[in-house]
């Protein structure tokens, strides 16, 4: 895609990701339009979708929506896993059947999932191209999420997060630093020949105790003592809690055979950045 010449629909674009990423896109002169619960200027709403499809010139499509799956102030209920669920597979599957009736199909659908897919296992490091199976909720739904959004033009990125002092602290954090993700959606919307899985995680593996002190160390306090795992099950839930007690070793093999450049590879660069210029910058 020539940059500056399209028109990006981004399904959950009022969040943290989703506003990164219009920034950035509009600075390089595309045209952004947000799917959204709720309706407003520049934004379309899911039942807009359901009942009269795309708007006619978009380009390309992103969807990010998905609810909060660490809102402390939601019990882990099957209630709210089901809004977990439905919110990423409901919003994906609208899209893909907007764009399959689409007359003038966008060059590329990209939709995010998590590192989730990946069993955690110290021995085996993940790249995009191992096999995954369904072994916990968060597996399945990122299989599902995924399948939800299988057309030719498909690009799925596997999302690393950032996170604090949680034990037993050895855990690995795949994490990726905000400006590269978002830079990860523009590479995969203005490359003309992606589709398939792309890990979203920086190069650096580290643990969470090692992520959490080189904040400290950045931010020149002691790092804060680890959130026991018990009480972390209590407030969340057992199985919700194994997001953040757990983690998966991830590699970008492909995102970065694929020619992408992370401006911020390891923690220590990720970290200067982010205490000392907390803004979005451009590409
Ligand atoms: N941030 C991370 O570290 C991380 C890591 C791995 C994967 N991800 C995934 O990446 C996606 C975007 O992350 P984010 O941090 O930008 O999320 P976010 O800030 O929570 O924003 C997600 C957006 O989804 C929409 N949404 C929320 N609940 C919804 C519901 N019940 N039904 C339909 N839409 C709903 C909201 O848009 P409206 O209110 O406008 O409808 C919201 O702005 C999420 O699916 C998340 O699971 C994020």
């Amino acid at each position: 895609m020539v940059k500056g010449l399209g028109h990006v629909l981004i399904g959950g674009g009022t969040g943290f990701i989703g506003k990164a990423l219009s920034r950035i896109l509009r600075n390089r002169g595309y045209n952004v339009t947000v799917v959204s619960r709720m309706p407003g200027p520049k934004r379309i709403t899911w039942h807009d979708v359901q009942r009269v499809g795309l708007p006619q010139d978009v380009t390309a499509v992103v969807n990010l929506a998905g609810q909060n799956v660490l809102d402390v102030t939601r019990r882990w209920t099957e209630g709210f896993k089901q809004n977990v669920w439905n919110s990423r597979i409901q919003t994906t599957c609208a899209l893909a059947k907007a764009i399959t009736d689409a007359k003038d199909k966008p060059a590329v659908f990209i939709t995010i999932s998590g590192v989730g897919i990946y069993k955690p296992d110290n021995h085996i490091v993940y790249s995009e191209n191992v096999a995954v199976s369904q072994f916990d909720f968060f597996s399945k739904l990122c299989f599902e999420w995924e399948n939800a959004a299988k057309l030719p033009s498909h690009v799925s990125t596997r999302h690393g997060s950032l996170g604090g002092p949680i034990a037993p602290g050895d855990q690995f954090l795949p994490w990726i630093h905000i400006d590269d993700i978002s830079r990860l959606f523009v590479f995969a919307i203005e490359s003309t020949n992606i589709s398939g899985v792309l890990n979203g995680v920086a190069p650096e593996e580290i643990s969470n105790k090692e992520f959490s002190a080189c904040f400290a160390k950045t931010l020149f306090r002691p790092a804060l003592i680890p959130v026991p795992q018990a009480a972390l099950n209590m407030i969340l839930g057992e199985e919700r809690a194994s997001m953040l007690t757990t983690g998966p070793r991830v590699q970008p093999k492909r995102t970065l055979s694929l020619g992408f450049k992370f401006l911020y590879p390891d923690i220590k660069s990720a970290c200067d950045e982010i205490v000392h210029t907390p803004k979005v910058k451009e590409l």
